[in-house]
């Protein structure tokens, strides 16, 4: 017999059938999902939000998704890399602004110049800030060699979704070689996990040819590999890429913000320590989207630290919010966002993934910890 709504809910999902049953909550359920939600956060990672300043390094990328406006052979785009002189005047911004963590996130390019760059960068960033910023880096997937490398030169988490827990579907949305191998891409998380980085992946949300099922795997996968954190917002299409043509396939925006909503809120009551970030592409689909997603459960937000110059080169969708708002706007306005769902802001703190501290046996390391630590 079905196991009733209120009881799965009580117990949390156990099998994909119950996660579905907790997404394809009713009208009527919806209340109770989204109450039991907030009650995980408050209890097991407090409202507390923390802010990671988000730097889009570079949009030069040599893969090509389908679903992804930066794609390498989107011909549209002016292709940058930010130098070294705008990332870390954009890391002491962060740090003045009391972010204590940035997410250095840019297109796959796997070279040597490019390998030792960012290693530069992170060495110098750690210079010039004392070690006191927590980095995050969303590079791609990269040889095992280079993700060693960047740890050792002071990053400590690691960005990769995967996009789709399901292989059949992540082929559809992929081109068909070996660049984009879906077996690669777990291998990666795998490495990363072995390396010792805080892990985050996640997926797209709404995506065309997309089941319930599969969103409810996701969730089961992200439990299965242990992440420290995830990210997923809703797939939003984009003109100048080839999933554009199955747009008429699409749920309606709000069904798919409210989709990307319960994953949120089933999530948290899945995985209850974790960090979840409320995406950037729930505002492209709805004002208050970040805002809802706090309240559905998420904890992390991230402002854009991008020189505005950039942010055109960076649509990775449509209406991507803040493409015209310099640094100082995205903060005051962020704040007062947080304060409207209800949160509090956990600023000097480097927010680390609790559930990261609970499988290492790790103290939850804050910047204050790190500065007073011996040299
Ligand atoms: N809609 C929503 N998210 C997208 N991403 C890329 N293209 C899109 C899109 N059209 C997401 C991917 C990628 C992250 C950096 O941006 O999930 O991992
Ligand atoms: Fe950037 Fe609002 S978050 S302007």
């Amino acid at each position: 017999m079905e196991k009733p709504f209120d009881d799965i809910l009580a117990t949390g999902p156990s099998s994909c059938e119950e996660v579905a049953r907790l997404l394809a909550a009713s009208d009527a359920e919806r209340p109770r999902l989204f109450a039991r939600a907030a009650g995980v956060k408050r209890e097991h990672v407090e409202n507390k939000v923390y802010f990671r300043g988000l730097l889009e390094y570079s949009n030069r990328c040599a893969k090509d998704c389908y679903y992804c406006g930066i794609r390498g052979s989107n011909t549209r785009v002016r292709r940058y890399t930010m130098t070294g002189e705008e990332v870390l005047a954009a890391a002491r911004h962060a740090h003045d602004a009391g972010y204590a963590s940035l997410v250095i996130q840019g297109g796959e390019i796997a070279s040597p110049a490019r390998t030792r760059e960012i290693t530069r960068l992170l060495q110098q960033i750690g210079e010039a800030t004392g070690d006191a910023l927590g980095i995050t880096l969303s590079l791609g997937e990269q040889s095992r060699e280079t993700l060693r490398e960047w740890k050792r030169a002071g990053a400590q988490r690691y960005l990769l979704r995967i996009e789709t827990s399901n292989p059949a579907l992540y082929a559809k949305i992929h081109p068909r070689d070996a660049r984009h191998d879906f077996q690669r891409r777990l291998n990666t998380l795998r490495e990363l996990r072995a390396c010792g980085y805080q892990v985050g992946t996640g997926c797209m949300i709404g995506l065309p040819f997309q089941t319930l099922d599969d969103l409810a795997s996701d969730l089961l996968f992200f439990r299965e590999i242990d992440a420290d954190m995830i990210g997923m917002g809703p797939y939003v299409e984009h003109g100048d890429t080839p999933l554009y043509r199955h747009r008429e396939t699409l749920l309606p925006r709000p069904a798919r913000l409210d989709l990307a909503l319960r994953m949120i809120a089933v999530l948290r009551i899945m995985m209850k320590d974790i960090n979840i970030v409320a995406a950037t592409a729930l505002q492209a689909i709805d004002k208050v989207g970040r805002e809802k997603a706090l309240k559905a459960g998420a904890n992390i937000l991230m402002p854009n630290l991008t020189p505005v110059k950039y942010r055109e080169g960076y649509l990775l969708y449509e209406n991507k919010p803040c493409v015209d708002e310099d640094a100082v706007q995205c903060k005051e306005c962020l704040e007062m966002r947080v304060r409207l769902a209800g949160d509090e802001i956990g600023y000097g703190e480097w927010g680390d993934s609790r559930h990261f501290a609970r499988r290492t046996g790790k103290k939850q390391e804050t910047n204050e910890a790190r500065t007073t630590k011996i040299p």
